[in-house]
């Protein structure tokens, strides 16, 4: 086998008792890839460690440590703890969220149980002399997402940065250890990459030469002696992922190795695979199938948790969904290779899988503690057993989006391709929410009226929708309400905007079974309650309808030149219908972000002017049975990209 990254830069650092290299020491935190990525952005190689790594491991090769965020409390008995030998490596320290936690209680300060949750923007104030905040803001907007906070900073400590009177940050610079309340490395915290670089390069004293170049032609090695001369399948949606993918294998072997399928799902948008088979054609791929599978997916059950659940077109469930549709993939695909003629038992699979995915899968080979957000469609638990087989390949593993679009274009490829918009393997499957009754458990009411309260004195009216929507709240996966806000937006103007921003970034903090905000376009008032909801599953007429609109809305950002500064851009179909008829409602969802890992909601008047969305409304809710039409103002966190 040739050796990973990781061995080869472990081998090289050996060598030396001083690397540039930074060891991360995983908590479990959605972000431990993210704080991974920046790092070798910023040209500094890293290693990922479970948290209760020995300081044996640490003590040569490594310049720096950083401890990652995580979902758990200080105090919960299995809470992650570091071995305090570690300390006393000399080596610099940069604690995040539950890393500053763990630190400060391990330096014997305390910490506080969660009683001000916070997961969202905030702006914080910092003490700009510390090494850690050269070239920072005084006030500078941060993601904070913890439950817990540091009560009191240990002895030797001071503290160098507040929001909200929490302490945000701290340092003892005698012993160069850090801890920041906030995550520097989510793109939501503006300045966060001059942080990590000041911890990096003025700290830990790293020169940074540690560049993407090698790291593709490592992946072009590894690519080459895993795979030999079998051949490979790889199953390609037609985004940057699977698109790189193919262009790597094809870099790695010869053609007559790669074998590339297209799977229709019935889920993808309009005329998408046409698109997609045109455009792999134009690779020079040699085989290249496309299935068309739309049946085979609506009618396909799977085995879950030793129950049978499906048939995908009578089932609410997201997960559920998630599994059927992964597993079919997975079936499909292996059919595909007998079809081949190919041997089952030799040939491999490639897949575009990112970082990411496996980390919000909770995948155990990134990270032992990771909440599992969702089920990714490739790595589902057939996927994971040919994993363990080592007859996947995943090339762009080590990657997050923005670095595979880098390699996309070092490779070659053209730019319609590598800054083509994500779409989600299950396609339209997870932009279409299923239900068979409203979700109004005994809360519903009680937390109806708050909201309505507290948006009241900002000149908006607010109702709670009885429905579901999949969030990602303090590194765990949240299952929860959306609340639907209006107001008159004849009068719509730069201080109602801040106000609407304002309360989509509250909302959530403020009533935590809430993890979405949306505002509605074609609307002026909303119904006092909505308790109803129109039964749907993932049938053909559903997911036409959504298609047909989603088209709609593609078009006419299209169409304004508006398209290219929204990183995603989709349309969500919800079962609610105020009037009661058996339609639908839609959500328009704009994001802005290059790792999508944390990102900013599209706003009205800031990426896309406001008369547009309401003249958008205006067409949409003239196709049949679409009622409200609104705009999810939620980032990421607390919300997700898709609605699921
Ligand atoms: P979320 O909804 O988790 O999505 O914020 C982050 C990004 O991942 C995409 N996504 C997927 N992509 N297979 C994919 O290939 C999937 O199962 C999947 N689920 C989400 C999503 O569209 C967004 O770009």
């Amino acid at each position: 086998m040739h050796p990973s990254l990781s061995e080869m830069t472990s081998n090289s650092s050996n060598a030396s008792l001083k690397t540039d290299k930074i060891a991360i020491l995983d908590c479990g935190a959605q972000y431990t890839k993210v704080i991974d990525r920046r790092i070798r952005e910023l040209n500094v190689a890293t290693e990922i460690f479970p948290v209760e790594v020995t300081a044996e491991k640490l003590k040569n090769g490594f310049s720096g440590i950083i401890v990652s965020g995580g979902p758990n409390s200080v105090y919960e008995p299995n809470a992650p703890q570091c071995q305090s030998e570690i300390f006393d490596l000399g080596l610099p320290v940069l604690g995040i969220c539950y890393g500053m936690q763990l630190i400060n209680l391990q330096f014997g300060g305390t910490v506080q149980a969660g009683t001000t949750k916070e997961y969202g923007e905030t702006d914080i104030q910092l003490q700009t002399e510390s090494p850690l905040f050269t070239g920072v803001d005084k006030e500078t907007p941060v993601l904070m997402s913890h439950g817990d906070r540091v009560e009191t900073v240990a002895e030797g400590f001071k503290v160098i940065g507040t929001s909200n009177s929490i302490i945000a940050a701290m340092a003892d610079d005698i012993r160069k250890v850090y801890g920041v309340q906030f995550h520097p490395e989510v793109e939501l915290t503006r300045q966060g990459i001059q942080m990590l670089s000041n911890f990096l390069f003025n700290v830990c004293n790293l020169t940074g030469n540690f560049a993407l170049e090698d790291r593709l032609e490592t992946a072009v090695q590894e690519i080459q002696t895993q795979v030999g001369d079998q051949n490979v399948f790889v199953l390609v949606s037609g985004g940057v992922d699977s698109t790189v993918t193919a262009a790597l294998l094809l870099k790695a072997l010869k053609p007559d190795q790669v074998f590339a399928v297209h799977v229709d799902s019935g889920f993808m948008r309009h005329n998408e695979s046409n698109l997609v088979c045109d455009a792999l054609k134009a690779l020079g791929l040699k085989h290249l199938r496309r299935i068309d599978a739309e049946d085979t997916f609506l009618n396909a059950t799977t085995n879950f948790d030793g129950n049978t659940v499906g048939p995908l077109n009578a089932i609410t469930d997201p997960e559920h969904k998630r599994r059927i549709i992964g597993d079919v993939f997975f079936h499909l695909v292996n059919d595909a290779m007998a079809h081949a003629d190919l041997d089952l038992s030799q040939a491999f699979l490639a897949q575009g899988t990112l970082r990411p995915d496996l980390i919000e899968s909770g995948n155990r080979s990134i990270s032992a503690t990771a909440h599992k957000i969702k089920t990714h469609h490739n790595d589902v638990p057939l996927i994971q057993e040919k994993r363990e087989q080592g007859r996947i390949v995943e090339p762009n593993r080590d990657w997050h989006k923005d670095e595979v679009r880098k390699v996309g274009a070092l490779l070659g490829l053209p730019a319609e391709l590598v800054d083509r918009q994500p779409f989600p393997g299950p396609g339209l499957a997870i932009r279409l929410l299923c239900a068979t009754e409203s979700y109004c458990p005994p809360d519903f009411s009680e937390l109806n009226q708050a909201v309505k309260n507290y948006v009241e004195n900002h000149g908006f009216t607010a109702t709670l929708l009885p429905i579901r929507s999949v969030g990602v709240q303090g590194d765990a996966r949240s299952y929860s309400y959306a609340v639907a806000i209006a107001t008159n937006l004849n009068a719509w103007d730069d201080s109602v905007r801040k106000t609407a921003q304002q309360l989509a970034r509250e909302i959530p903090n403020k009533f935590h079974t809430i993890n979405r905000v949306v505002l509605t376009l074609n609307r002026q008032e909303l119904p006092e309650n909505i308790t109803s909801i129109t039964p749907t599953h993932l049938t053909p007429d559903a997911t036409q309808k959504l298609r047909h609109t989603d088209n709609i809305v593609t078009e006419a950002f299209r169409k304004a030149g508006l398209h290219q500064d929204i990183s995603q851009l989709l349309t969500v179909l919800i079962p609610i219908d105020t009037q009661n008829k058996g339609g639908h409602s839609l959500v328009l969802r704009g994001v802005i972000t290059s790792d999508f890992m944390t990102a900013r909601p599209m706003f009205p008047d800031l990426e896309v002017p406001l008369p547009f969305l309401r003249n958008l409304a205006t067409e949409l809710s003239q196709s049949p049975g679409i009622d409200l039409v609104m705009i999810d103002l939620t980032g990421k966190p607390p919300a997700t990209v898709e609605w699921e």
